[in-house]
């Protein structure tokens, strides 16, 4: 057998400890598949000292992680850490001024980074690698770089944040609040304790432009994502979707558009759906998470399993190693990064589909009409409307409007509201939701 690949670890937190012990556990297996061992030759993360239930005294150790980057025994560099900038951008760059590959887990640094990285990785020769980045412990990097590399592909869309969705699983099956559940979630630690990241959509968002930029061949670009995350879905939401005969998913969905100048723009955006039940993502329950990929020749491919976890996320990790191993280098989206396209956000304006709405309302009299007359007036034409009473949000008593559109442009769904922008019949901002059907 050849010699063995070396690689050093810096972050030994979940997803690190994790690689550590999917390392030793599957070690020969790993081996023959590889064609040679993988070995850990040096460490770094913050506490020397902490106990972290693996023996770590073969390996060498670094307080500084940027100094692994440089070590002459160490061929890959893994990058557990996290965070878009600091010591995780640092040493993912000294990674590959010293010519050697790297892996890593980190969708934030990716995300803002990406192309300056996949550059450096090119001009070096060698792998960057991020499966672990998408979706945890799912193969869909993969799936898209290699399984699916023949075909155009259309769009992509998935549930890509598993706390939001275990939250909006919880509130389905428990009638519960969104406050309720979240602070729940956070006691048993499913949920981080500043939470923004991951139920504002941001998290998903980070990981929906990496797919992008697999799926389309466009540059990276997290900054026209359109982020907004499930903090104002209501108990009384999911109640009526389900009257519906729908389910509220937070859906990551990004599509290439060439508009009527023939510009190549790129639509991205994160927003809870109602998501119909005969959809397979309607199905998607709990931490899970599930990419939906639509090539010309392939037709729709789903990818689903969970999106994080030290397991999972240590088989994606470990995944890469071996392709590493086997001598894979490759474009680390593709398409070498200068070819990528420069393709600038998408109005969603001229988007066509229908709609959830609801309104929390003052209850009096022509609330209703008021309603019904600005939707008129921008031409939206209203498939069902359920009125509902009163329900208690948050401690307070409320009246809640929802509607469903028909088939329209998501323009005037936008003039509608402007109409009624400032309204004193409404207590709040309306909240949208597009319909994901079959
Ligand atoms: N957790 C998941 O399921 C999951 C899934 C997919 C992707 N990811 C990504 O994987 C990465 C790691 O996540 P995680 O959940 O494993 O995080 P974590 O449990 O918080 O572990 C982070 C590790 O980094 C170390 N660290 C922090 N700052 C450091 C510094 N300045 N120098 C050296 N080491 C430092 C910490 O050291 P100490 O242990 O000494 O404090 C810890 O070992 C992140 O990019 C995350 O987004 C995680």
């Amino acid at each position: 057998m050849s010699e063995p690949l070396r690689i050093a670890l810096a972050g030994l937190g979940t997803v690190g400890g994790g690689v550590i012990r999917l390392i030793e556990a599957n070690a020969s297996l790993i081996a023959r598949r590889a064609g040679r061992p993988i070995q850990i030759t040096a460490i770094s993360a913050r506490n020397r000292s902490k106990d972290r239930g693996v023996d770590l005294s073969g390996y060498a150790w670094e307080d500084d992680m940027v100094i692994l980057g440089e070590r002459p025994d160490v061929d890959v560099v893994v990058e557990l850490v996290g965070g878009a900038d600091g010591p995780a951008l640092a040493l993912a760059r000294t990674t590959f001024e010293a010519g050697k590959a790297l892996v890593t887990a980190n969708k934030a640094m990716i995300a803002h980074h990406g192309l300056e990285l996949s550059a450096k990785a090119e001009a070096a020769k060698v792998a960057f690698k991020f499966e672990a980045a998408v979706a945890g412990g799912i193969p869909v990097i993969k799936g898209l770089k290699e399984g699916a590399a023949a075909n155009e592909i259309k769009r992509v869309y998935g549930i890509l944040n598993g706390t939001c969705n275990y939250i909006l699983s919880t509130m389905e099956d428990t009638g519960r609040d969104f406050a309720d559940v979240l602070a729940e979630a956070q006691a048993k630690g499913y949920a981080e304790s500043d939470p923004t990241f991951d139920i504002d959509g941001i998290d998903a968002a980070h990981k929906l432009s990496i797919l992008s930029a697999i799926a389309f061949g466009t540059a990276v670009d997290f900054k026209g994502v359109t982020a907004t995350g499930i903090r104002r879905v209501l108990a009384a939401d999911i109640a009526q979707a389900d009257a519906l005969g729908y389910y509220i998913r937070l859906i990551g969905m990004a599509e290439p558009e060439v508009d009527a100048q023939g510009n190549h723009r790129l639509f991205q955006r994160v927003h809870p759906h109602l998501v119909h039940r005969d959809h397979p993502l309607a199905h998607v329950d709990g931490a899970t998470n599930a990419v939906v990929a639509e090539g010309n020749f392939v037709g729709r491919l789903l990818f689903q399993g969970a999106g994080a976890g030290d397991g999972p996320t240590a088989s994606a990790v470990v995944a890469d190693l071996i392709d590493i191993a086997r001598g894979d280098i490759g474009a680390p989206f593709s398409i070498p990064a200068a070819e990528l396209t420069q393709a600038a956000p998408a109005e969603s304006g001229h988007r066509t589909g229908k709609a959830y709405l609801r309104f929390t309302v003052a209850d009096r009299p022509g609330t209703l009409a008021e309603i019904a007359a600005a939707m008129r007036d921008a031409g939206v034409s209203i498939e069902s409307l359920i009125q509902k009473g009163r329900v208690e949000v948050n401690g307070e008593e409320r009246v809640l409007v929802a509607l469903v559109t028909h088939e329209g442009p998501e323009s005037g769904i936008a003039e509608a509201l402007r109409l009624l922008e400032g309204s004193p019949s409404l207590a709040e901002p309306p909240l949208v939701m597009p319909l994901l059907e079959e």
